[in-house]
């Protein structure tokens, strides 16, 4: 199991699970849902290695370092916080 940290909340979810749906209860705001808009950008501030590699929709937005969309990745495991 992996979980997603957000300000004081947690959410436990399965490895290698998309992060989108637990980051829409967490408060995340969503728009496209398609890595065209940049609306779910999220700051990885602990755990980046436990997330998916970038898909092409994430390199083609080009994001700052730390960067990623909650819309398209995903967690492998472990323990990831956003800001
Ligand atoms: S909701 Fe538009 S890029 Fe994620």
């Amino acid at each position: 199991m992996a979980t997603l940290i957000f300000l004081d909340h947690s959410i436990t979810l399965e490895d290698g699970s998309q992060i989108k749906k637990s980051c829409k209860k967490l408060g995340i705001p969503f728009s496209c849902e398609a890595g065209i808009c940049g609306t779910c950008m999220v700051k990885i501030t602990e755990g980046m290695e436990n997330l998916s590699t970038m898909n092409e929709e994430e390199e083609d937005f080009g994001l700052e370092e730390g960067v990623r969309l909650a819309c398209q990745a995903r967690i492998k495991s472990g323990i990831v916080k956003l800001s």
